[in-house]
């Protein structure tokens, strides 16, 4: 089968033949229909983000495909069932603490490699491998829209925030970092979800203008100026009464106050969700004071990814219309083109963007 292999890091993709994978207990085969290309790819495939990635490897994480085999302990997959492919990859040994890997891009830590070295490969190829819970059924869909679907990838990100926080219909967020890939999507997913009010902030004015004038009057903007108290001041006069729920999903680029100055708007009893990259690459770290977190009862969790069973929910959020698909702008590559489409992602980032290379369909 065709496939993109990252041989070094910071040389080309190197567009290959390699053997079909073979199918063990416990795992499918899909073929890749198409598969989502980060805004970041890049960084990880220079060797800049440091992700713990052996090579030589198949990347893309995650993808949208449909069952070529199954392996015998399937007792609801069968052949021709359209997926999605969650890259979350959890080891099956430890119910409690499972190690998680993201196919065919990170291994969270040095323990979670055996994983990795097993589940290696990922979506930039005409099938993969994956364990049988990680194909999950999103009901069929039109081949063309195959591209469309790898939506799923970004919004089921912000998803798994939500669920942690178990946000309820009804309650107002704050989304900070709105105006990125991935703070878009949790925008349209809370909304999605039933939030009464999202608050989303971000320093680029044009794209938290256009993030209200897309999703509509639930989306109040506040653009952030660096300046912890004043920012805050004006999060809480825009929110239309106190704030439920903060998700921050900032890059590792942004500072740790950035991140204080949203945590901290969160109302007495109100949860935080912290899913960005701030401090991944070094900086100071989150100086939260202790009395105010205890007398105000705040919850704060950290959160990779989203449970197994939110592919489901968000399938479900799309095709009941609730979250639409519609928004995304696609700009698709074919499997030979790997090193133009990871180029294009890069340059082509930002709120309801993306690239998806897609295999070609030869079956
Ligand atoms: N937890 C998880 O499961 C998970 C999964 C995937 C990704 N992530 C993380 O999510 C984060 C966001 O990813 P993304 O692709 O959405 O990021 P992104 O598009 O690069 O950045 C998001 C936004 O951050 C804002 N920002 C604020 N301060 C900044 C600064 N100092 N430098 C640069 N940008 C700044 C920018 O908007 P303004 O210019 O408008 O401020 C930018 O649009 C990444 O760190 C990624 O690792 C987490």
């Amino acid at each position: 089968m065709k496939a993109a292999v990252l041989k070094q890091f910071g040389s080309p993709l190197a567009i290959e033949t390699l053997p079909e994978p073979a199918l063990g207990t416990g795992e499918v085969i899909v073929d890749v229909m198409a598969s989502r290309v980060l805004a970041y790819a890049n960084a990880v495939l220079s060797g800049e983000r440091k992700y713990l990635l052996e090579l030589p490897v198949v990347p893309g994480a995650g993808a949208i495909g449909r069952v070529r085999a199954t392996g015998p302990d399937a007792t609801h997959l069968v052949k021709g069932d359209w997926v999605y492919c969650d890259p979350t990859i959890r080891s099956r040994d430890d119910a409690q603490s499972p190690d998680i890997i993201l196919q065919g891009l990170t291994a969270a830590d040095q323990k979670a490699l055996p994983l990795q070295r097993y589940f290696h490969d990922g979506a930039w190829a005409e099938q993969m491998r994956l364990p049988t819970e990680n194909a999950i059924r999103i009901g069929n869909i039109a081949e063309a829209d195959a591209a469309r679907w790898c939506a799923m990838g970004t919004l089921l990100v912000p998803h798994g925030g939500f669920l942690a926080a178990q946000l309820q219909a009804g309650e107002t967020v704050l989304v900070n970092g709105a105006t990125g890939g991935f703070g878009s999507a949790a925008v349209a997913v809370a909304l999605g979800m039933g939030a009464a009010c999202v608050i989303a902030t971000g320093r680029n004015e044009k794209a938290l203008a256009d993030l209200a004038r897309r999703l509509g009057p639930r989306v109040r903007t506040v653009a952030m100026r660096g300046e912890e108290q004043d920012d805050r001041k004006r999060i809480l006069q825009a929110a239309p009464g106190p704030i439920d729920c903060v998700l921050d999903i900032l890059p590792p680029a942004a500072n740790a106050i950035q991140v204080r100055t949203a945590i901290m708007a969160v109302r007495p009893y109100g949860r935080v969700v912290l899913m960005g990259g701030v401090g991944m690459l070094g900086g100071a770290d989150l100086d939260l004071p202790y009395p105010w977190m205890m007398r105000n009862c705040i919850t704060l969790r950290g959160q990779w990814m989203y449970p197994p069973h939110a592919a489901l929910l968000m399938a479900g959020l799309i095709r009941a219309g609730l979250v639409d698909l519609n928004q995304f702008e696609v700009t698709s590559f074919a499997l030979d083109d790997a090193n133009a489409a990871v180029a294009n992602a890069a340059r082509d980032s930002g709120p309801f963007r993306m690239t998806v290379i897609e295999p070609p369909k030869s079956r």
